[in-house]
């Protein structure tokens, strides 16, 4: 039974014919999520064409700075792949459904591959901004779930989630580190619903719950991802101590500006990752 609901499986179809009508309609062999800062990827595209979130039937305009908001198709190391450059997050008073509909399209675009990128705090005492984490979980701490409503057709109702990031993925991004001489620490992501920064009490909390590094994103698009029977894999680029740890306030500007000067490791990271799928 379909819900037809407004970010469901026929939405995302409709969406993707678009899509598909504008890029091209390779199937792509990964669907890469770039996060606050980290567009930059999309450079390194050959034959790289893009659409616009505005114009994509069933997705809202993006309006946070730092976010073009664009789908970009292209090759990167001569493979099909296809980018969100932008997101949709639940600060912006969205429904987790739509933070996740852009998976619910790449799926339909052909993506079996999720690789998603996200700026986050970093929560575990030794990180300092520029650090790259290789996600190997998450705690949904936003008590919100994409899922929620009638199951959509392909969905698996109650996906797993114990290999949500998927550790075959997880060794090769290792591997790649290794190869590329490129530090990469591993952990577990935090996601909030924001838009506020965390208070230092909340950070002591989180540390204690196991998470080490925070952010605003991602959880729902790996949600969706599983229920979607994607494969996912993710790298948070730690942009800032976490509050209290910094000894300064925290400001978006900062985090748009350290993620942007972990490009020279990050997008070799990603490259060398859709070289090898
Ligand atoms: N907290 C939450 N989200 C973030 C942070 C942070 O410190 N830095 C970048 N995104």
């Amino acid at each position: 039974m379909t819900s037809g609901s407004a970010y469901g499986t026929e939405a995302a179809t409709r969406a993707a014919l678009h899509v598909a009508a504008v890029l091209g309609s390779e199937a792509p062999v990964a669907a890469i999520i770039l996060g606050s800062g980290l567009g930059g990827l999309v450079e390194r595209f050959a034959d790289s064409r893009a659409i616009s979130f505005k114009d994509v039937p069933g997705f809202p305009s993006a309006t946070i700075v730092g976010h073009s908001g664009k789908i970009i198709s292209g090759k990167l190391a001569g493979r099909p792949v296809i980018a969100l450059a932008g997101r949709f997050h639940m600060y912006e008073g969205h429904d987790a459904a739509l933070a996740g509909f852009p998976v619910r399209v790449l799926h339909a675009l052909g993506a079996r591959t999720l690789f998603v990128s996200n700026a986050a705090g970093g929560i575990r005492r030794t990180f300092r901004g520029g650090e790259l984490m290789l996600i190997r979980d998450h705690i949904n701490l936003t008590f919100r779930n994409p899922l929620i409503g009638s199951l959509e057709q392909g969905d698996d109702r109650f996906p797993d989630m114990s290999d949500a990031y998927d550790a075959h993925l997880c060794d090769r991004l290792r591997a790649h580190a290794l190869a590329l001489g490129t530090a990469l620490e591993e952990g577990v992501y935090g996601g909030l619903l924001g838009p506020s920064y965390e208070t230092p009490a909340e950070v002591r909390m989180l540390a204690a719950l196991g998470v080490d590094a925070v952010g605003m994103s991602t959880v729902p698009e790996v949600i969706v991802a599983r229920a979607r029977g994607m494969r996912v894999a993710g790298v948070s680029c730690v942009t800032n101590a976490a509050a209290g740890y910094a000894g300064h306030p925290l400001s978006h500007e900062e985090v748009l500006g350290v993620s942007q000067s972990v490009r020279e490791r990050f997008e070799p990271l990603v490259e060398r990752f859709v070289a090898n799928l």
